[in-house]
C-alpha cells in the first residue's frame, strides 16, 4: 500500500538520483511539505518584518501572518483565538503553565501527573514542587500502559491543582481516556492540562467540547518547520508571561509596567514569523486531507508494522496494542542502540533509548526500545524496508 502524499514531501520523494529513505520517526519530528516550504519560503523572499513593531508593509504583513496562523490553529483545535498562544514549543508551553503556578501554589497542594508522561510533562511539575514544596501524586500505569485511575478520586481530592496528562504517549502510543480525566477533574474543580504533541497530528481536536484548561502542541510534529508552539488556555488571565519585554505592555515607566489585556501579553519578544508562516500552511495542508484519512492511513501502515514484526522477527513489541502510529520492540539480547545504528546504515530512520520518558519504560520493567512511528507520508515499502533491516541485524551477531 503506497501513501498518496509521500511526493508532497521533498526530503523523502522517490526518485533514481538518491537511496530510499524509510523515515519512520515521526514522533520526533515530521518531514515538512513543499506546500509548506513554498510558502516560507515566498514569504522570506518577499521581505520579512518584525510583527507590531513598525508602520511598514512589511511589517504589517508580519502582523496579519500571526493573525492568520492565529485564526488558523484556533479554527484547528475548536477554540477562540484569543485562547491561542504562540510559544516555540510544547516543553516551552508547559514551563510557562508551571511558572504561572509557581506564586499560586501552597506546600498543601499536590499537583497529579500519570506515569506515562514525557519529560517535559513531569519535570516543570517537579521543579515547582521543588520551589512550592505542594507534593506530586502520581497515576500509576498497568504493564500495557494503561492509566489506572482506582487512586483518582482520593488524588483529585488531595489539594489538587493541577491534572498534567499526554494525549498520547510517545513511547506506547496509546491515548488516555482524557475525556473521562477532564470530567472526573472538573468535578472535583481541578484545573487540567494536556499534552498533545503525539496527538495533534493523528486526532481530531475540539477544545471546546474537550474542556481541559490548558492544551499545548509543537508545529514541528505537525508537518511545519521547528520553532513553533501552541499553548491553548481557556483563560490567558490565569496565566502570567515566562518572558517579559517588548510588545506586551499597555504602559511602562522607570518604576514598572502594565501588561495588555490579550493573549499576546504572554508573548514577549519578536515573534518567530517563519516558523509561524509554515505552521498556518502546515495546517492547510493537514486539512486539505482531513486527519480522520490521516488517521486511518497512519492505522493501516501501523497494523502491517505490527504483523511483520511478530511474524518475521524475534522482537518483543511493547508498544500498547491500541496503538495506532507507533511500534516500541525490543530485542532480548541486540541493544536497541545498535539496531537503530544498523538502521540507519539501512536508510531506515527510527529512534532508540529511553525517549525521554524513563518513568514510563521503568514502570512497564523496560530500560529501553526502538520505537518506529508512522506518519501520513509512510508506506509499507518503509516498512519492508524496515523489516529487512531488522531481520539483518538478526543475523549479524550483533547480540
Ligand atoms: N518527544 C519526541 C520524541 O518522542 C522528541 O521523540
Amino acid at each position: 500500500m503506497q501513501s498518496p502524499w509521500k511526493n508532497d514531501f521533498p526530503a523523502l520523494k522517490i526518485s533514481p538520483q538518491k537511496a530510499r529513505i524509510s523515515y519512520l520517526d515521526s514522533a520526533a519530528t515530521c518531514q515538512v511539505p513543499q506546500v509548506v516550504i513554498d510558502e516560507v519560503s515566498t514569504y522570506l523572499t518577499n521581505g520579512q518584518g518584525n510583527a507590531g513593531r513598525g508602520m511598514h508593509g512589511l511589517s504589517e504583513n508580519a502582523s496579519s501572518r500571526i493573525d492568520h496562523c492565529r485564526k488558523t490553529v484556533a479554527q484547528f483545535i475548536g477554540c477562540h483565538t484569543e485562547q491561542v498562544i504562540f510559544t516555540k514549543g510544547a516543553t516551552e508551553s508547559i514551563n510557562l503553565v508551571a511558572a504561572s503556578l509557581r506564586e499560586q501554589l501552597k506546600p498543601t497542594d499536590s499537583i497529579l501527573v500519570t506515569a506515562l508522561e514525557h519529560h517535559s510533562n513531569l519535570l516543570p511539575w517537579q521543579r515547582l514542587s521543588e520551589q512550592t514544596g505542594a507534593r506530586i501524586n502520581i497515576l500509576p500505569i498497568d504493564s500495557n500502559g494503561n492509566v489506572e485511575t482506582d487512586s483518582l478520586e482520593p488524588l483529585l481530592q488531595d489539594s489538587c491543582q493541577l491534572l498534567a496528562i499526554t494525549h498520547g504517549s510517545n513511547v506506547l502510543g496509546n491515548h488516555p481516556d482524557v475525556e473521562y480525566l477532564i470530567k472526573k477533574a472538573s468535578e472535583f474543580g481541578v484545573k487540567t492540562l494536556l499534552d498533545g504533541a503525539q496527538a495533534v497530528s493523528h486526532i481530531p481536536l475540539n477544545l471546546a467540547d474537550l474542556g481541559c484548561d490548558y492544551y499545548v502542541f509543537s508545529g514541528h510534529k505537525l508537518y511545519s518547520v521547528g520553532g513553533s508552539g501552541v499553548l491553548f488556555c481557556k483563560d490567558h488571565k490565569t496565566l502570567e508571561p515566562l518572558l517579559l519585554g517588548g510588545g506586551i505592555v499597555a504602559k511602562t515607566t522607570l518604576e514598572r509596567y502594565q501588561l495588555i489585556d490579550s493573549p499576546s501579553r504572554l508573548e514577549a519578544g519578536s515573534a518567530n514569523l517563519a516558523s509561524l508562516v509554515g505552521l498556518a500552511k502546515a495546517i492547510e495542508y493537514v486539512n486539505s486531507i482531513g486527519l480522520d484519512k490521516i488517521s486511518q492511513h497512519e492505522k493501516c501502515v501501523t497494523d502491517y508494522l505490527k504483523s511483520e514484526i511478530e511474524g518475521k522477527t524475534q522482537f518483543k513489541i511493547i508498544s500498547h496494542p491500541s496503538s495506532n502510529s507507533l511500534v516500541s520492540f525490543l530485542h532480548p539480547s541486540i541493544h536497541c542502540h545498535d539496531v537503530a545504528a544498523f538502521l540507519a546504515s539501512k536508510n531506515v530512520a527510527v529512534r532508540a533509548g529511553h525517549h525521554c520518558a524513563q518513568p514510563c519504560l521503568n514502570s512497564i520493567g523496560v530500560k529501553h526500545c526502538v520505537r518506529a512511528s508512522v506518519g501520513l507520508y509512510n508506506d509499507f515499502e518503509d516498512v519492508d524496508q524496515l523489516i529487512d533491516g531488522v531481520l539483518l541485524v538478526e543475523q549479524s551477531g550483533l547480540g
